[in-house]
Formats: C-alpha cells, structure tokens, sequence
C-alpha cells in the first residue's frame, strides 16, 4: 500500500473515530480526557491549578520494596499502573493492620492493597450501590462508574481477598466510627463537597487507627478533587502536609495520632 493510501486509512479511522467519541463516546472518560487534551491544544485550561507542594516517588516510598501487582492491566476508573505500584509499595513500607478504601469499584486497587499487607490485615471497602440515593450530589460524569453490573469482581478467586471486608453504602451516610486504620485510600465520588467529607472521614479514621498515611486519587484530573485538596492544604492546618506525588494524580498526607 502506498504511503497515501496508508495515510487517508488513517484519516478515516480517526475521523470516524472523533464523530464517535465527540458524540456516543463521551461516556467514557477516555474519550472526555480527549476532548480536554484537545482543548488544551488548543490553549484552553479550565482545571483549577495543582497547587499542593510535590513529592517524587522515591522520596514517599522506596525503590527497594518488593511489591504484589495481582492485576496490571486497568481499565477506564482505576488508577494507572505507576499509581498501582506507589500504593503498593506504601502499603508494604508502612505495613498498616488496617486499610480503609472509599471506592471500590471492581476492586482492582482493593486487591492491590490486600496483596501487599500483612497477613493478620484487614481491608475495609466501601461502594455505593447503583441507583442508590446519595446525600450530597455525585459529579455527572461518575455515574458511569456507579452503575456498574458489580462491585469488586476483581476480588473473586484471589488468595489475597481473604483479607478483604466489602461495605455498602454512601460514604455521607454512614457511619465510620467503627473503623480505624493506619492507611486511607479516598476514591469515591469526585464531587467537591464528597472530597470535603470524604477527607474529614479519612483522617478520622487514621486518628482512630493511631496515625497513618491518607491518599487521595483524581489530583489534577477531576475538578473537584483538586479544587477541594487545595482548599484544604491552604485553610486547614490539619492537612498542612498534604503533598502531590509527581508523575501522578495521586496526593498523600502522612497523619500522626490526633
Ligand atoms: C473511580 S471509581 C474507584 C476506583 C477504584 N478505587 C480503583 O482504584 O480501581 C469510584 C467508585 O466510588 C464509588 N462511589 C461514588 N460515590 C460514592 C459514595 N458516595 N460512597 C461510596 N462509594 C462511592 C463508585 O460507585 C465507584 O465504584
């Protein structure tokens, strides 16, 4: 084939390609990730800036941990797989008793974090049903990922998910004050007033537990979260520590007992 030819192939396809994921594709976030980098070509920027201080990898965690990836491969609403081996190895280094993630979805991250703690741990996960009704409003775009046909279908057949406890429920709603843990991983709803809350819980929980590491996923990439992280570094003392991780959306405050 031709160059030409090779290339007006190309053409069709990726002109069919953006008449679909400019229209029935917007579903999906890596389509809407799209339109955002496409805009950003073209110079347009409307996420709030990353302002929290940042942190390379190997300064939060260290390159010599050994650690469990039992599911590489993501798909669109997990974390990447640079972020999968950072929450790995922190989940190796600080060796929590328990682990609390707000988010399941299909449990990918869940077993990730169950694969690298201790035998005797115990990791709490959290989703909300689909069609459930919430207290605060979700994000639009995240519906997607609340209504999906199950929550941690990653977990099944896998040694490591004997460790696993899944919950129920909206994380506005219920209660926490049975958990305490040393490691948070905050990945539920996007929604600024969700991060807001969601955020209070966490470090509760870490008090709770008697200090510990909160980590938070979306920093940067959905406007909620970022605009939530940085009000918090700047007006509250509490989460004075919070920092970026680099080449991540991933944010970490280490909290000591309250
Ligand atoms: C982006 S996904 C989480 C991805 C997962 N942590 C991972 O790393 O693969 C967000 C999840 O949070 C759940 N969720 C959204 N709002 C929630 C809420 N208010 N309470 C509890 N879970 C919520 C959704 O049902 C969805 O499963």
């Amino acid at each position: 084939m031709s160059r030409l030819l090779r290339f007006v192939k190309r053409y069709g396809i990726a002109a069919a390609g953006a008449v679909y994921a400019f229209t029935f594709g917007m579903r999906s976030s890596r389509h809407r990730a799209l339109v955002h980098g496409i805009a950003a070509h073209f110079g347009h920027d409307d996420q709030p800036p990353r302002l929290l201080p940042v942190v390379g990898i190997d300064d939060v965690t260290s390159p010599e941990t050994r650690v469990m990836l039992a599911e590489p491969m993501g798909v669109d609403g997990n974390v990447s797989l640079l972020e999968l081996l950072v929450i790995a190895r922190l989940v190796g280094e600080r060796v929590p008793r328990s682990l609390f993630e707000i988010g399941t979805f299909d449990g990918r991250t869940t077993l990730a974090l169950a694969a690298n703690a201790p035998d005797d741990a115990v990791v709490y996960t959290l989703d909300l049903p689909a069609g459930t009704h919430t207290q605060l409003s979700l994000a639009p775009a995240e519906r997607q990922f609340v209504d999906k046909s199950g929550s941690g279908t990653r977990l099944r057949g896998h040694s490591a998910s004997g460790k696993v406890r899944q919950l129920f429920g909206d994380s506005a709603a219920l209660d926490f004050r049975p958990y305490a843990a040393q490691l948070v991983f905050v990945d539920g709803s996007h929604a600024y007033e969700y991060v807001l809350e969601d955020s209070e819980t966490a470090l509760g929980m870490v008090w709770r537990g008697g200090g510990g590491v909160v980590l938070w996923h979306d920093y940067g990439s959905w406007e909620g979260v970022t605009r939530a992280l940085n009000e918090l570094h700047a007006r509250d003392a509490r989460f004075s520590g919070l920092r970026s991780i680099a080449g991540t959306t991933l944010a970490i405050l280490d909290a000591g007992p309250a």
